[in-house]
């Protein structure tokens, strides 16, 4: 099984869905540990990802990604706008103009967006971020590739380990963003970063979160 251009922007059109109709609960899980706007930014974000994006007929997988990575950069300030933006361009860049995805290039990209999170946010696993949902969902994809998974396993996968690194960030004293202002207070709170990652997984596999 392979994927091209009209089911990666089928996502995204998903994603931003998925992302509007758990607005508010990203918003309530931010007001606990940040600001309360990461349902708000995110939301403003994919809108206008999907406002911006190409034509199938005439793009790649690259192209659709390159135009979501530059719509997140351009039109969401604060931490997950950057973040989400360069996870988005890696993921295009390591696709290389390919039309056809198998699960190998699919998880070459998911891993491509992990790197580029971990050098622009400067986090690791454990400093409950994104990275604590994307990471475990990471190896997991892999490790259902070398297990001779196709796309759907692998996804599939990647999502539970998603679901799981997410609920996981709950005790998590934070170390990285705004909420690490809050020391031993931002512990007994679920990462919003972290939520939004998960919901990510869910929409690519065509879970329902
Ligand atoms: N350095 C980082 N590396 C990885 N993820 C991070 C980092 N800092 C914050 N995050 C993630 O971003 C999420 C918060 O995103 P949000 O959209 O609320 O931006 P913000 O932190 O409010 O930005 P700002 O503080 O600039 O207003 C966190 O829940 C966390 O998962
Ligand atoms: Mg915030």
């Amino acid at each position: 099984m392979t994927v091209g251009t009209p089911e990666v922007i089928g996502f995204i059109k998903s994603y931003a869905a998925t992302i509007r109709e758990h607005r508010t609960e990203l918003i309530r899980l931010d007001a606990a540990i940040g600001d309360a706007d990461h349902g708000e930014n995110l939301d403003r974000g994919f809108r206008a990802a999907v406002e911006r994006l190409p034509d199938p007929q005439e793009s790649t997988p690259t192209d659709v990604l390159k135009a979501v990575a530059m719509a997140l950069i351009s039109k969401v300030g604060g931490a997950a706008g950057p973040l989400y933006g360069t996870a988005f361009l890696r993921a295009s860049a390591a696709l290389d103009g390919q039309a056809e995805l198998d699960a190998g290039a699919v998880v070459q990209a998911l891993d491509a967006a992990l790197q580029g999170l971990k050098a622009r946010g400067k986090a690791d696993l454990g400093d409950k971020t994104m990275i604590d949902a994307w990471a475990p969902a990471v190896d997991a994809a892999r490790e259902a590739l070398e297990a001779g998974q196709g796309l759907p396993g692998v996804l599939a996968a990647a999502t539970a380990a998603a679901e799981k690194g997410m609920k996981d960030t709950t005790p998590l004293v934070a170390r990285k963003g705004r909420a690490s202002y809050l020391g031993e207070r931002s512990a007994g709170h679920q990462d919003p970063g972290a939520t939004s990652t998960y919901l990510l997984f869910a929409t690519l596999s065509c879970a329902d979160p």
